[in-house]
């Protein structure tokens, strides 16, 4: 077999060329890091089950007329997908006061919010994501007036819709991060939904208890890191068959 030409070491992923042209595989690695990589670990099976819940989640939104980059999943570690002009933001959708908001405003964490918040943030690891504002990325060209438009209509049609699939298995989505990119169809450039979706970059919060089921775990050395990521998978009806022994097996890097 040959040896896939890697393409990007991400703190959570590795990207590889795809089988044919315009697409890239995914391999999700078990590596965890936090505060801008100040913060590193390792969460045993992570990279299956984000590979799995972001499968999952990219297929659900894909039915909702939402495009996406996702193609298919490969193995236990790897999901094939487009190839995309990343635009260089991260977009942040709250529910709920918690995370960097909370801290920014001097707020307690769990007030709900009167309206959703989009939020920008410029993905640099050397400046580490500042905030910034529409005008910020249309006067720099991250991104057009009308692509920004475009933009954040997805990511709240995305929100309303992932709360609602959170709501029926008892989870609370208090805020998520996005990335986005351009897929050129025939020349003309169409924004897609890129990256991942899973724990990662969620907060999730059982809707009884409050519990943390989501990095916020190894953010915060609250525990039972691995738990909280099997328990999201578990209650979306889609925990690796044979568990645990799924789970650790490593998918080869090839
Ligand atoms: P924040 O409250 O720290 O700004 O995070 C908001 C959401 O974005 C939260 O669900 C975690 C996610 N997130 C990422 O996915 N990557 C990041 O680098 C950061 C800082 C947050």
């Amino acid at each position: 077999m040959t040896r896939r030409k890697q393409i990007y070491e991400g703190k959570a992923k590795v990207l590889f060329e795809g089988p044919e042209p315009g697409t890239i595989v995914q391999y999700f690695k078990d590596d965890a890091t936090a505060f801008n990589n100040q913060k590193r670990g390792t969460i045993t099976g992570k990279g299956v089950l984000n590979n799995r819940i972001s499968e999952f989640l990219m297929m659900r939104i894909a039915e909702i007329g939402v495009p996406t980059h996702f193609v298919r999943r490969l193995n236990m570690r790897e999901q094939l997908v487009r190839a995309v002009e990343i635009i260089p933001l991260e977009v942040v959708v709250r529910n709920v006061v918690a995370g960097s908001l909370a801290k920014r405003l001097g707020m307690e964490e769990g007030a709900p919010l009167a309206r959703s918040i989009v939020e920008y943030y410029y993905k640099s690891d050397a400046l580490g994501d500042p905030m910034v504002s529409e005008e910020h990325v249309t006067a720099f060209s991250w991104a057009s007036t009308h692509e920004l438009d475009e933009i954040m209509q997805m990511a709240l049609r995305i929100n309303d819709f992932l709360s609602g699939l959170f709501v029926g298995i008892g989870i609370r989505l208090v805020d998520f991060k996005l990335e986005f990119g351009r897929l050129y169809d025939k020349g003309e450039p169409r924004i897609v939904l890129a990256d991942e979706i899973s724990p990662d970059n969620c907060r999730l919060w059982d809707s009884k208890t409050n519990e943390k089921l989501d990095k916020d775990r190894f953010r915060r050395d609250l525990g039972r890191v691995e738990e909280a990521y099997q328990e999201v998978a578990r209650r979306l009806g889609i925990l690796p068959e044979s568990g645990p022994v799924d789970i650790r097996a490593t998918d080869t890097l090839q």
